[in-house]
């Protein structure tokens, strides 16, 4: 994998600038505020991209993917579109050598997952989804117990719930 020499030279794309939660505006701040560069945004409503623009003035907008891929110079892209558009729009961006954070949920499958891992490695970049409920109670409270009851090797899922909305 290719190294940064300096955090400034990760230049981040969103793919996804919804309304909803406005997660977009977070990450992009975000990395900005870790030193990286907000350089584009894909959205398929020009309405958003509007927002995006008023948010970062002078940031490339893009409403379709490969138009980013190809004109773009974004080496990171954040993935903030629905759960299942994070398989085959990360896939895209992984054969495009760009690194990839998903939103959560990560994908749908084991298999979607496991394929982009791969796709990952092939490619010498970086996958993830993005852990800001790591450290959440709930979180927490299920690693704990899948420690103590030792049972960590059989478990392959977990239904958790928080409050609030
Ligand atoms: N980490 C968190 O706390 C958190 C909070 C909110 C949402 N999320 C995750 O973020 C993701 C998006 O959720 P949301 O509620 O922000 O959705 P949203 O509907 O507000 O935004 C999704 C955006 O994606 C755009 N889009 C869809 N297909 C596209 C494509 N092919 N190219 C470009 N843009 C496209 C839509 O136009 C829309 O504006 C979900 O996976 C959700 O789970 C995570």
């Amino acid at each position: 994998m290719k190294a940064f020499s300096s955090t400034k030279e990760i230049k981040v794309g969103v793919i996804g600038y919804g309304g909803a939660f406005n997660m977009g505006q977070a990450h992009l701040s975000q990395m900005k505020k870790a030193g990286m560069s907000p350089f584009a945004v894909c959205e398929l409503d020009p309405k958003r991209l509007e927002v995006a623009q008023q948010d970062f003035p002078g940031i490339e907008t893009y409403t379709n993917l490969d138009q980013m891929l190809k004109q773009s110079d974004v080496n990171l892209i954040i993935h903030i579109t629905p759960h299942n558009l994070h398989y085959p729009l990360a896939a895209k961006c992984l054969k495009a050598a760009k690194h990839v954070v998903t939103e959560k949920p990560f994908v749908l499958t084991t298999a979607e997952a496991n394929k982009l891992i791969n796709l990952a490695q092939k490619n010498k970049v970086m996958v993830s989804t993005y852990h800001n409920r790591h450290w959440d109670g709930c979180i927490l409270r299920a690693v704990k117990q899948i420690v103590e009851k030792k049972n960590h090797r059989r478990c392959h899922t977990n239904r958790s719930t928080h409050g609030k909305l």
